[in-house]
């Protein structure tokens, strides 16, 4: 059966620096003993009783816009056990009650039918308007995915009502960026198509994998469709995604990924791909061949044997996709650009330097703040990250740069380049399972996360937040709402709005039916 071993995962069976080791064993410590009690209990220890009781739990604030929120929730039977530590779902009814004082939640808003996997969207909220809420399944108010390793908050915008159980909670609309929409961009990545366990790591037995329950289709498929989907549900106009397409870089997981971007449009157009290091060529982990097959990212996205980086003028707007793994390696060590493409990188920010642009590529520049341990291998190489960011220091027309690898939602502004937002994506594939809307205006952008909304996609989603012995929400959700969800304002008037030539089913920004 093949794995992920996900680059921030990967971590814990490398040789990081020992400061690093004792610092997130400190954190991690209490977790994997709890994991390792679970394996020597074996599923004939664990709690199989089923009680008239629900619980609601892992309430999450995901998405927050200046008019609209998005709140998902799980509702479980207490004192079951789906053989991950995962409580068996209940299915029942949902609402968040909300309003703007915490006393006074006035405003309803429901589903439609019962199920375990809530979520509701809130919509027509204020910009700038500070609101409280609870949400409910059958008169219990859900608590918070707890995200005490990182002291975050995965609920509001402030600490109103942590440590209750139940809330209210709170949160304050940010105001829409200036001026006038001119198009938005589905930032995603890792899809790892053929990937079969979740979050197993190397050399660790104690770190189980999460795997999809039997007879369902596999997860890396399940979410990929879902995220396309949502996408074009929320007026994505343009996709990035922002490599580790496949999970062994096998033709045929490749060849699957393409049919189902397709559904979002056509590839060099509407929708834009760069490798990963999972993708890399001939690395032996492919269901075809023993190691000696050739490039299959480079047959399914590329053309020939030109470059496998590109620059794309979008009626102003210039889009960048690196190949941040143009090397020889395992795929566990540091990224990095060939000469060639770095030089070339570098030739294009200073010829047009002003020019409003958003990076996208596999590794990020730099890794602040995890849980887990940072090896080299989590980013672009220390030497080439550091010229990037001098070239970017000099190029004010970068407003983004969109990465992937580390699977986690992680806003970074590093003060070598302030005017960019270094925007770490959580992985297609696994919870949290979605993707970043990135909508610009012209006069400033807004950066929101959406979990992909299909059902199938929210049962994997909540089934594999357990990867890590549960420790991932820590490490994928973001430790804040704003690590997933941003407004900056900026000049970005020189871009203009896309040729009407995208589907008619295409709305802007707009809503889900609620379940
Ligand atoms: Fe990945």
């Amino acid at each position: 059966m093949r794995c992920c071993l996900s680059a921030p995962l990967a971590a814990l069976s490398a040789l990081p620096d020992p400061c690093q080791v004792l610092r997130s064993g400190a954190l991690l410590t209490p977790a994997l003993l709890r994991t390792a009690a679970d394996a020597l209990r074996g599923p004939a220890g664990r709690s199989r009783r089923h009680r008239d009781g629900l619980a609601a739990v892992h309430l999450e604030l995901v998405t927050l816009a200046e008019d609209r929120a998005v709140i998902t929730w799980y509702t479980g039977v207490p004192g079951t056990d789906d053989g991950f530590g995962h409580m068996l779902p209940a299915a029942t009814e949902g609402e968040v009650v909300y309003g703007t004082h915490p006393g006074r939640l006035t405003r309803v808003a429901a589903e439609d039918g019962p199920v375990a996997h809530h979520y509701v969207e809130l919509t027509d909220l204020e910009p700038g308007q500070t609101y409280y809420y609870q949400a409910r399944s059958r008169g219990v108010a859900a608590t918070p995915t707890p995200l005490h390793l990182v002291r975050g908050n995965a609920v509001g915008t402030n600490r109103h009502g942590l440590g209750s159980s139940g809330g209210p909670y709170s949160f304050t609309t940010p105001q829409p960026p200036p001026g006038r929409h001119l198009l938005s961009i589905a930032l995603c990545n890792d899809l790892h198509l053929g990937e079969t366990t979740a979050g197993l790591v190397t050399g660790i037995p104690l770190m189980r994998g999460i795997t999809q329950e039997l007879g369902r289709a596999p997860y890396p498929e399940i979410m990929s469709r879902a995220v396309v989907e949502e996408a074009r549900l929320r007026g994505a106009d343009v996709l990035l995604a922002a490599g580790d397409i496949s999970a062994g870089g096998a033709a045929q997981d490749l060849a699957q990924a393409r049919q189902i971007l397709d559904g979002f449009g056509t590839h060099g157009q509407d929708y834009f791909v760069v490798r990963g290091n999972h993708d890399r060529p001939g690395h032996g982990n492919c269901r075809s061949c023993d190691g000696g097959c050739g490039d299959s990212f480079r047959d399914g996205f590329l053309d020939g044997d030109g470059p496998s980086y590109f620059a794309r003028d979008l009626g102003g707007l210039r889009i960048v996709g690196l190949d941040t793994y143009e090397k020889d390696g395992n795929g566990a060590d540091s990224g990095g650009l060939g000469a060639e493409q770095l030089a070339w990188f570098q030739a294009r920010l200073r010829e047009n330097k002003d020019q409003p642009t958003v990076v996208f590529g596999h590794h990020p520049l730099a890794v602040r703040d995890s849980v887990f341990p940072v090896t080299g291998g989590q980013r672009l190489g220390r030497r080439q990250a550091r010229s990037i960011l001098d070239a970017y220091a000099n190029s004010p027309g970068v407003f983004l740069h969109h990465a992937g690898h580390t699977h986690r939602n992680k806003r970074t502004v590093l003060p070598q380049a302030p005017h960019v937002t270094m925007q770490e994506v959580s992985a297609v594939k696994d919870y949290p399972g979605g993707f970043c809307l990135l909508r610009i205006h012209s006069g400033g952008y807004a950066v929101n996360h959406y979990k992909a909304g299909d059902v199938a996609a929210r049962e994997w989603a909540e089934r594999s937040r357990r990867v890590a012995g549960g420790l991932w929400p820590h490490h994928a959700l973001g430790r804040s709402v704003t690590d997933r969800n941003s407004m900056t304002a900026r000049d970005l008037s020189g871009i203009s709005r896309p040729a009407p030539s995208l589907p008619a089913q295409r709305q802007p920004h707009t809503v889900r039916p609620l379940l």
